[in-house]
């Protein structure tokens, strides 16, 4: 009895500095441990250039040039949320002729200094889906973007919305330790090859390593007439592939990806491709790192509340850890 009352005396006595030791444990254990969970996170970090002033990897959305508000709301949204990586840059492409608008644009980039502008290119559906991406493609590896170059490059539409972070870490990190990324030929996206007949990405969210791009726009230049090009999101296959030139086409998991349909409030997901079937709502979804088709507003905001700075978040809880 004594030596069990003796040491509950000594703990008391111990207790105000006790405390102070077991909370500052406690703090080290909490550190450590997230240090821990987050540790894929550095691992990628420090194999790819956090500490350079130059990310790997640059990612454009291909914006429309009086669309001012989704501009703020992508900035705002997963570009803010992952930007903290390191691992990307990220612009918009805007193509406008129009007198008007040429200086609210350039106005805008003084705030934000990341708008690439097209000024030689009209702003209309047409020139978008077939001509506008070859032409910053053009530009940025053709170090128009600050004098950069960097191993993958990618067009994002608007209404896309992605988790960067896991798209590297599941697709792109791994190629960065090969000693051949500058030969290498990736092309990553949802497959598109039923529809354009030859490995092709769909346009809403691609990429490509830096020399695919090259080569790409290397080709498009040597069109005798772009009155007759094809869609991009095809034209980004058949290029090459008429050329025959090889390149690697990756096809993301289907899975990750999908369209958001649905009525005010309601946001469902649906297959990309449109004769493919509706999956449920949002919060049925496991894992995802691309959602597209948020040309409204409402479905964009939706969206974002799945979202924190560690990817996807399923029903409420935090979704897979980024590995
Ligand atoms: C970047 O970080 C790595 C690993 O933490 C370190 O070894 C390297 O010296 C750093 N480089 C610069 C330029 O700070
Ligand atoms: C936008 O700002 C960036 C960064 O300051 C600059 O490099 C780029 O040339 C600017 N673009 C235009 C169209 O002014
Ligand atoms: C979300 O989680 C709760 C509690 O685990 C569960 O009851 C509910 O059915 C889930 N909702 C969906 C849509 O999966």
């Amino acid at each position: 009895m004594r030596t069990p009352n003796y040491s509950t005396v000594r703990f008391k006595n111990l207790f105000p500095k006790a405390y102070i030791y077991i909370l500052t444990f406690i703090t080290l254990c909490l550190v450590l441990l997230s240090s821990t969970s987050f540790s894929s996170l550095t691992t990628t970090l420090s194999s790819s250039p956090k500490n350079t002033t130059q990310p790997p990897w640059l990612l454009i959305t291909s914006s429309a040039s009086s669309d001012f508000q989704r501009r703020l709301l992508v900035r705002w949204t997963w570009v803010s949320l992952f930007h903290r990586s390191d691992i990307f840059d990220h612009i918009f492409a805007v193509s406008s002729t129009d007198p008007v608008l040429l200086p609210l644009i350039k106005k805008e980039n003084d705030t934000f200094g990341d708008i690439l502008l097209l000024d030689n290119i009209e702003d209309t559906h047409w020139t978008a889906n077939h001509i506008k991406p070859f032409e910053f493609f053009k530009r940025v590896t053709n170090k128009a973007w600050k004098g950069r170059t960097y191993k993958f490059v990618s067009k994002v539409d608007q209404d896309s919305f992605i988790d960067p972070v896991r798209i590297w870490n599941r697709y792109l990190k791994g190629r960065m330790h090969d000693t051949g990324i500058e030969e290498d030929r990736l092309m990553l996206s949802m497959s598109h090859e039923a529809f354009c007949e030859c490995p092709a990405p769909q346009g809403s969210f691609y990429t490509l390593s830096w020399n695919l791009a090259k080569l790409i726009t290397r080709l498009y230049d040597g069109m005798e007439d772009r009155k007759d090009i094809g869609q991009e999101d095809c034209m980004v296959g058949r290029f090459p592939t008429q050329a025959g030139e090889l390149y690697e086409f990756i096809s993301m998991d289907e899975e990750e990806s999908f369209d958001v349909i649905g009525e005010k409030g309601v946001a469902i997901a649906k297959d990309w491709s449109n004769d493919r079937a509706e999956r449920g709502p949002l919060e049925k979804m496991a894992k995802v790192v691309f959602l597209h088709q948020m040309k409204e507003e409402w479905k964009w905001l939706a969206v974002k509340e799945f979202f924190n700075e560690d990817g996807w978040v399923r029903n409420g809880s935090l979704g897979e850890t980024v590995s």
